[in-house]
């Protein structure tokens, strides 16, 4: 098998694309997606921080997480910026202030995906994100990127992984943040969100039509970014590009 770099270094020069990565929560999608982005020179688009900035914003004001006009006006108000980093994923900053950490609070965990319901906040953010991908030259990932956000995406990645592997993974994120939290309630907090994002009315969590699944229940992080070149690379020579 190619290495990374080999596989890298055969894509440089080529037409700048989109890739879009889905599927439900702890799947990896941002180490997958950042890292990919990295070795491509990428723009690297976490979607899933938008949702969690305004879900912060909305527990902050105190705004009624039924009031979907309120909602929908706070979604348009505020100013989001995502700044790739390393170590961190993405560093977010809401009207100016830094909210990296903040946003991934049990608060915002669970309050998330009831923001992220409301269609006049999906089609506010959605519209945010196909303007950052005009140029092509992105990896961004969420659960409705290669259904919705970017329908014409040239490779389209639905990661899969099972539940009690995404359970351990979250529970390691938490016990290196010195956070208490047991493997039950991480699987219950999975579970509600995942559940959550597949039955909602619009724009629903699901894998697109043309998506390749990639499960990675028994993949590192380097084998499953690996493959995903891989895919990246027969895609691209399957249109000649
Ligand atoms: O990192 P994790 O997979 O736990 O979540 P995330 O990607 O940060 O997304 C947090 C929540 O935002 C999800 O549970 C969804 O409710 C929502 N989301 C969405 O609706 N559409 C997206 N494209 C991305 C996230
Ligand atoms: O973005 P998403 O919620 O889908 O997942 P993530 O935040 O990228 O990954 C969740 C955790 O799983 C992180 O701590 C990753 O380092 C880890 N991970 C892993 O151990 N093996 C993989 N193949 C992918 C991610």
């Amino acid at each position: 098998m190619k290495s990374l770099s080999e596989n890298c270094k055969s894509l440089s020069g080529k037409k700048p694309i989109i890739i879009a990565i889905d599927g439900p929560a702890a799947s990896g999608k941002s180490t997958t997606a950042r890292l990919l982005a990295k070795r491509l020179g990428y723009l690297y688009l976490d979607t899933g921080a938008m949702y969690r900035a305004l879900t912060w914003k909305v527990l902050k004001e105190g705004v009624d997480m039924r009031d979907k006009k309120s909602l929908a006006k706070l979604a348009k108000e505020i100013k989001i910026r995502l700044q790739s980093n390393d170590e961190m994923g993405s560093r977010v900053f809401l009207n100016g202030e830094e909210i990296t950490f903040s946003i991934r609070s049990p608060q915002v965990n669970k309050y998330v995906s009831l923001v992220s319901m409301v269609k006049e906040v999906r089609e506010e953010m959605v519209r945010r994100q196909r303007e950052m991908g005009r140029k092509g030259g992105i990896v961004a990932e969420g659960r409705d990127i290669g259904t919705v956000v970017f329908p014409k995406a040239l490779v389209k990645i639905f990661l899969t992984c099972s539940l009690e592997e995404r359970v351990r993974r979250r529970w390691k994120e938490a016990r290196e943040r010195n956070s208490f939290l047991t493997k039950k309630e991480i699987k219950e907090e999975l579970s509600r969100r995942d559940k959550l994002d597949r039955e909602r009315e619009f724009s629903p969590l699901r894998k697109a039509k043309d998506a390749i699944v990639l499960d990675n229940t028994f993949l590192s992080i380097n084998e499953t970014t690996e493959r995903v070149l891989k895919i990246v690379k027969n895609s691209l020579q399957s249109i000649n590009l």
